[in-house]
């Protein structure tokens, strides 16, 4: 068997944990697929920076929209980031190539996720999204995969480990949010745009791709009910400590008779649930289904080896010829759902 070409944009934290994994699992990857998982070529805007991985026996391409489009790149890997600009030029090259490609960018479908989605289809490609969605939790092909027998009722959980770790601190520590949040920055949790995560944005992008899989609606990310954590002092999570709830950004979604109720808030959790219990930069999806009933999946939903794993992921299902659609059906038979008005747990 021929073996799968992977080109790379972006040499972030990302990029370099999937460039470990491809050259410290070489010989695993190609047993478990059943050919060779390779890189032709990589792209990134500083090529000297040491990202503690060899780089020199790939060629550097420094436009990603030509790297996706390389006769040898079979898989364009998108790791740049960004709802537009070069990251969605070169998604878009990839795919009218009929290449298949592998994002974690969460903005950027979002955004245009039905119109990429549309676009992959045409062209043959798959498009896959594992990593834009809580890490390395499988959450994405829990829903488009395995759960696929299941009318899904509910999704729901916390999907910013950001505005996690600085709500637990202002919990167990006693904290400020000014004081949370600078503790936050100084560790490198935060987004280079801060109000991504306590704005709820980044955790909206989350939920909005959820929804558009769980119900097969079309990503409808403007019509998130979004707060961010900003506003949650020391006193209201206090008050709610006392009556027994911890305060959470949590999202939910759901599709009623009234149409798609999309809402990521901070919210009232049990202290004694799993997600009162989830402290830290962690992430948790909890999935109803009318067959399988209650599923709760927990892990990271950040940092390199945790993103990795879930780039790797779809590299692999790629390798193996699996050809899922980017929301789990085909693109044309999504519906526009009409947004509802407020989702409670
Ligand atoms: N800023 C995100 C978080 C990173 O804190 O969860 C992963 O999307």
């Amino acid at each position: 068997t021929e073996p799968l070409r992977l080109g790379i944009a972006g040499l972030g934290t990302v990029g370099a944990g999937v460039v470990k994994i491809v050259r410290q699992k070489s010989a695993l990857l190609q047993d478990r697929a059943g050919r060779r998982i390779e890189i032709s070529a990589v792209s990134a805007r500083n090529r000297d920076k040491d990202r503690g991985v060899s780089l020199a026996s790939y060629d550097w391409q420094d436009d990603p929209v030509a790297l996706a489009q390389r006769d040898d790149v079979d898989v364009f890997v998108e790791l740049v980031g960004g709802s537009d600009g070069p990251a969605k030029a070169a998604v878009e090259a990839a795919l009218k190539a009929g290449k298949d490609v592998v994002t974690a960018n969460k903005a950027l479908l979002a955004h245009h996720g039905q119109a990429l989605a549309e676009l992959a289809e045409q062209n043959g490609a798959v498009l896959r999204f594992e990593a834009a969605v809580a890490g390395g939790i499988p959450v994405i092909k829990a829903l488009t995969e395995s759960l696929a027998g299941n009318d899904i009722t509910r999704v729901m959980g916390v999907m910013n480990g950001t505005c996690n770790y600085i709500l637990t601190r202002m919990e167990s520590a006693g904290l400020s949010y000014a004081a949370a949040f600078a503790e936050a920055d100084a560790l490198g949790f935060l987004e280079a745009d801060p109000e991504l995560d306590v704005g709820g944005i980044d955790a909206g992008h989350k939920l909005a791709l959820l929804a558009s899989i769980a119900f097969g609606t079309q990503v409808a990310f403007s019509s998130v009910e979004l707060e961010g954590i900003g506003r949650v002092s020391i006193d209201d999570i206090r008050q709610a400590s006392d009556m027994g709830y911890k305060i959470k950004l949590l999202g939910v979604c759901r599709l009623t008779g009234r149409g798609l109720e999309q809402s990521m808030s901070p919210c009232l959790v049990p202290a004694t649930s799993p997600l009162g219990q989830l402290d830290g930069g962690t992430n948790m999806v909890v999935i109803d289904g009318d067959q399988v009933g209650q599923i709760v999946m927990r892990g990271a939903g950040a940092g390199e080896g945790p993103t990795a794993s879930a780039v790797m992921g779809d590299v692999m299902d790629i390798a193996r010829g699996t050809r899922v659609t980017t929301f789990g059906a085909p693109a044309s038979r999504l519906v526009a759902a009409t947004p509802a008005q407020t989702a409670t747990p």
